[in-house]
């Protein structure tokens, strides 16, 4: 019997491409949640902990090798992790995966300085590490232009822009990284294409055969400035996942 892959956020939008991943790879699979739910037998059991209150992790960890950390949350990703990392430490982890945000040691806002902290954490721990920093999901960039395209006339910060990767990818590239050895910073991966806000946003409304007025406003501030300067965005040593934002929006709105 191989030891179980711990998969935390093994609930959420990636992790609910990564565990069958896994499995398909012939891993057993543990997944840590807050919220308690029956395993079945089907390889994929549930262990319920708190990362952020660092409530059952010790348990969660029992005779784990491999830790692929995907969980988090608008804030605290750099305790959640602390918190992970001393309990792995504890139970001697041979690789522990992270996943972070492109941007995340020039972007001054609170979401991309605790990746940046948890990362820190990751690589300070001592443990065998691998940490990948990904682009923003398409979901995520359908969420957000899905809420702008509510407004009549749509505020468009100019100058800003993303590389938006299909989860499907950063899934199928966290499971290979996670099955080969610790191997610290990887190249980061992105999207085939870099867009404006305005591309994003023109893609979305093609898709639902919708029209809005565009007013073109300046993101204010020091965040302004940076993501104007493109410092987001990461263009060199990069990995390139294969589906467009097209594609994603032809699949899901189309
Ligand atoms: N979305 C993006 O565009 C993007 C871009 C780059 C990097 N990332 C990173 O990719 C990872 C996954 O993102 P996602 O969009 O798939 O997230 P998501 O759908 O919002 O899911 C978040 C996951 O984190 C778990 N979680 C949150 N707080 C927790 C806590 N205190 N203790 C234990 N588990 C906790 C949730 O599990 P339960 O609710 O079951 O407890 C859930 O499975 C995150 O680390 C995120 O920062 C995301």
């Amino acid at each position: 019997m191989t030891s179980p892959i711990l998969v935390t956020g093994g609930t959420g939008t990636l992790g609910s491409h990564v565990v069958p991943l896994l499995r398909a790879a012939g891993r057993d699979v543990r997944v840590l949640s807050r919220h308690s739910r029956e395993s079945g037998d089907n390889g994929i059991e549930y262990v319920t902990a708190d990362l952020l209150k660092s409530e059952g992790i010790d348990a969660a960890l029992e005779e784990v090798e491999t830790v692929l950390h995907l969980a988090g949350g608008p804030k605290g990703d750099d305790e959640a992790t602390r918190n992970l990392v001393a309990a792995a430490s504890r139970a001697g982890v041979r690789h522990l995966v992270y996943i972070s945000v492109t941007g995340a040691d020039t972007i001054p806002l609170g979401y991309f300085r605790s990746k940046l902290g948890a990362e820190r954490a990751v690589a300070g721990s001592g443990l065998p590490w691998t940490t990948l920093r990904v682009a923003q999901f398409h979901d995520l960039a359908l969420k957000m232009v899905r809420g702008m395209a509510k407004l009549p006339v749509v505020p468009v910060p100019g100058g800003l822009r993303f590389q938006p990767v299909d989860s499907r990818d950063v899934a199928a590239r966290l499971v290979e990284l996670a099955l080969d050895k610790p191997a610290g910073r990887v190249p980061d991966l992105t999207g085939p294409t870099v867009y404006g806000m305005a591309d994003l946003l023109h893609g979305y409304l093609k898709a639902r055969g919708k029209r809005r007025p565009l007013l073109p406003v300046r993101m204010p501030g020091k965040a302004g400035r940076v993501y104007r300067a493109g410092d987001n965005l990461s263009l060199a040593d990069t990995t390139v996942g294969n589906r467009t934002w097209e594609d994603f929006l032809a699949e899901r709105v189309g």
